[in-house]
């Protein structure tokens, strides 16, 4: 069942109705200032850091969901209501809510009367703009009470969700004309407010919670809006909000248009007052107010929001037989990569904002699935997460976007992440061919006096997998590795211990991991990264130091066919009793998802088949109608020496869930291995447009991924098998977006950026007749057309660049040229 459709000329989705499975958000915002933003207008806003500049407030978990918000109140001699439907939920007469690239659009009518609101981030902005169109489309005059409102968030919004003692007691706002600043802690130790204004006279206003809403009222019946009358209310501690209420007549055909802006301010500490030492600067507010302050400048700034959204955009397009394709690599999915870019895993509506910062290893997947939309911000990303990182190569696992520092309090010892790293930088040179990134100076800890090349954060990513082998000559696993619930040195049986950051007593002598577990994962992942650094050796004409680490990556896929290879599959790991994990010698767990599809890629055991003989067990074992799940048969006990992944109900998480970040790992094998048959089959049952049909049992957003499905063991637990089976969970910020942008651009279609240029190797369904496709690739466009007439799913037979016939698959790069016609033809 579908609740919405897209609109794909407008780069739209449109939800037709408010009473989605779940609510269904968009992100605003694109460099400091961010809002999330649901379907019936809930969510929140901040600057920069969702914990420590949180500007609106918002409750996770709410009963029932997604309470809070911006809200618009009309009040219609009696008949109160939303445009967005909620938080009073009248049924609507008429109700669209239109999430496109970065601004959300809401319309409600009801008995006559037509709101409509489009809420945006403007481009170098701090604020975000809400422009509300009222219209009478009925025969006779409309008088009615409008009212807004926005609830302040006491900015840092870990503190603000516990400390009450304090915090009912500091909130401070002040109200000049019709707009209403949220001041609380500027007078000491903050330099910054905000403020919500709107361009029209009002006839009140209310800034204290419990004067609007009423103690024992809710957000659906704010005391005020059902008076029909603000209270002119001023808060002093308890709950500052801002809520501007307007009395409005319309005759028939006639409309209103207002433009409200919440908006965030910072000044420096000498400017911060007035020369009474007390009233706030307002010089910068109000030049934020008048920036769009008329509908005109309203529509300059969503022009030009549209323009930066369509260059993006239009970087990669491709068109093939299947438009559910074309909408997620045109659109929706490179759309995502960029709000991973901006979010990375802090705040949706599944990630509550005062959790973790920036992932050391979430971050650098991410660039490779947006490296092609910014390179430059992509280069800065990559040179700030590899500044987190060791002299020995390990790193931090995550650090503060504010501050841009490694977090203490998780520590590092994450065995794959020095690994990503190599992919990020390598992705990067592909891209853009500027090898100069190797040579920038990059920190150790953010510490400049012991920085060194970022080649040499490579060497000793690398070589920090080669230093830290274990007795199979295997990686280390230490702590976790991509999968965090894969703990073999944990060993916890007390509750609250941090799976994996938790140093059993065991292993304290050892420093703080067992030196027998090792990770068949990441073994897999460095034979896949490790021949990109030794590509770039080479580029730079270091050719022994290239000879040396490909002896390691040799003497690695060895080590993988001799103790790590299965029969059938590849092995998951060894625990810290030197036993086997992912075996068919195991009770549960016997086949892992994570190393198969690097171990297929990079060719190891390829000359006795275990490529295909792994896809064929994959097959067997992992996929479902909606996915692969992580492991099968799941874990239905509590496996002491596996950790977290144990934990959860089997079909959930990475307990046997469908996690669709490592689904396009297997896509990438099977397109890699020539089966692009296969590889199609597996991304259109994860691929979100394609679960837009069955969007009721999916329940998250049908334009966008999320972190996992429900695996075909959900409800097991429970004696349900099959229950919550499909159902999608985390949405927005996830690694799949990334992942599986790789995919379907890199390997099912082929388009994909090497050292030496673009390479097109497409691995398609063989029924598809071909495709083209438009990508701007350093400085240049190629327009690229793709024939199969012999209806394959992998081989290129002959290309044609310019009209010249040319071997390989790269289209060799001629100086100056603009335009790279390319033709192939496959067979
Ligand atoms: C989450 C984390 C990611 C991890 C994955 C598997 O998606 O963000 O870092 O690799 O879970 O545990
Ligand atoms: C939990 C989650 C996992 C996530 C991790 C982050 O283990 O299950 O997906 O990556 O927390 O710390």
């Amino acid at each position: 069942m579908k609740f919405g459709y897209f609109d794909d000329a407008n780069k739209e989705y449109v939800i037709t109705t408010p009473k989605t499975p779940y609510p269904w958000i968009n992100y605003l915002g694109t460099q400091g200032f961010f809002s999330l933003i649901s379907n019936t207008a809930g969510g929140y806003s901040f600057y920069k850091d969702a914990r420590l500049r949180r500007i609106t407030r918002y409750r996770y978990n709410n009963v029932p969901i997604d309470m809070g918000g911006r809200y618009f109140y009309i009040n219609d001699n009696g008949t109160i209501w939303n445009p967005g439907w909620s938080p009073v939920k009248t049924e609507l007469d008429e109700y669209e809510c239109r999430h496109g690239m970065g601004y959300t659009k809401i319309t409600g009518k009801k008995n006559d009367l037509k709101v409509n609101v489009t809420f945006f981030v403007p481009q170098d902005y701090d604020g975000e703009v809400q422009q509300v169109v009222i219209t009478n489309e009925g025969s006779a005059e409309k008088s009615f009470a409008f009212f807004s409102f926005a609830e302040w968030c006491l900015w840092d919004a870990q503190d603000d969700s516990n400390n009450f003692q304090r915090n009912f007691s500091t909130g401070r706002v002040e109200v000049d004309g019709s707009v209403i600043y949220h001041k609380t802690e500027y007078r000491d130790r903050r330099n910054h407010y905000a403020f919500y204004s709107v361009n029209d006279e009002i006839d009140g206003y209310d800034t204290d919670r419990d004067s609007f809403i009423g103690l024992y009222n809710g957000f659906n019946n704010p005391e005020a809006v059902l008076a029909g009358k603000a209270t002119n209310s001023f808060a002093d501690g308890w709950s500052p909000i801002a809520s501007h209420y307007k009395k409005i007549t319309l005759k028939p055909g006639e409309t209103k248009t207002l433009v409200f802006i919440l908006g965030y301010v910072e000044m420096p500490q000498a400017e911060k007052f007035e020369a009474d030492g007390k009233t706030i600067n307002k010089v910068k507010a109000k030049a934020m107010i008048e920036k769009y302050s008329t509908p005109e400048k309203f529509e300059e700034g969503m022009k030009e929001l549209k323009t930066y959204w369509n260059k993006l955009l239009s970087i990669l397009s491709v068109t093939t037989p299947d438009d559910k394709v074309d909408r997620m690599v045109n659109i929706w999915n490179q759309y995502q990569c960029m709000v991973t870019f901006n979010l990375s895993r802090s705040a949706s509506y599944f990630e509550s904002g005062i959790g973790r910062g920036m992932g050391f290893r979430d971050s650098n997947q991410d660039v490779l699935g947006f490296v092609h939309q910014i390179p430059d911000r992509a280069k800065e990303r990559i040179i700030d997460i590899a500044s987190t990182q060791f002299p020995d190569g390990g790193c931090y696992h995550q650090y503060q976007p504010l501050t841009k520092k490694g977090n203490a309090d998780i520590g590092g010892d994450f065995s794959d992440d020095p690994l990503w790293l190599i992919l990020s930088v390598s992705a990067y040179i592909k891209e853009t061919g500027d090898w100069s990134i190797l040579d920038e100076m990059v920190p150790y800890d953010n510490d400049m006096s012991v920085a060194q090349t970022m080649l040499d954060h490579l060497t000793v990513s690398f070589y920090h997998i080669v230093n830290n082998l274990g007795p199979h000559g295997l990686p280390l696993a230490m702590r976790a590795d991509w999968n965090d619930c894969i703990n073999l040195s944990c060993f916890s049986d007390t509750p609250g211990e941090s799976f994996q950051t938790y140093t059993n007593p065991k292993f304290a002598a050892e420093g703080g991991y067992s030196k027998v577990a090792e990770s068949v994962m990441v073994a897999t992942l460095f034979t896949y990264s490790g021949p990109n650094y030794v590509e770039i050796l080479k580029h730079l004409g270091k050719n022994e130091e290239a000879a040396k680490a490909q002896a390691e990556i040799d003497k690695m896929k060895k080590n993988i066919m001799e103790s790590a290879w299965d029969g059938d599959w590849f092995l998951r790991a060894y625990d810290a009793n030197g036993e086997k994990m992912g075996s068919k010698e195991c009770e549960e767990g016997q086949i892992f998802i994570e190393p198969q599809g690097f171990a297929i890629m990079s060719d190891v055991g390829k000359e006795q088949g275990t490529d295909l003989k792994t896809l064929a067990a994959i097959d067997e074992r992992l996929n479902t109608k909606y996915g692969l799940v992580l492991n099968n048969p799941a874990f239905t006990k509590y496996y002491i020496q596996y950790g977290e992944i144990s934990t959860y109900p089997g079909g959930y998480k990475e307990n046997a869930g469908i996690f669709t970040h490592n689904n396009a790992w297997i896509i990438c094998a099977a397109a890699y291995a020539g089966q692009g048959d296969q590889a199609f089959k597996y991304y259109s049952e994860i691929a979100p447009a394609f679960t837009e049909e069955t969007s009721d049992i999916h329940k998250t957003e049908p334009y966008v991924y999320g972190q996992m499905i429900g695996g075909k063991d959900a409800g097991s637990d429970i004696g349900q098998t099959g229950k919550n089976f499909g159902q999608g969970k985390n949405s927005w910020l996830t690694g799949t977006a990334a992942w599986n942008m790789v995919a379907i651009s890199q390997y099912i279609l082929g388009i994909q950026p090497d050292f030496d240029g673009l390479s097109i190797n497409p691995s398609i369904p063989h029924e598809w007749d071909g495709f083209t496709a438009i990508r701007r690739y350093r400085g240049a466009t190629y327009n690229i057309t793709v024939k199969n007439p012999n209806h394959v799913c992998k081989g290129v037979a002959s290309m044609e660049v310019n009209g010249q016939a040319v071997d390989g698959c790269i289209v060799p790069i001629t100086d100056g040229q603009k335009e790279y016609n390319v033709v192939i033809t496959m067979g």
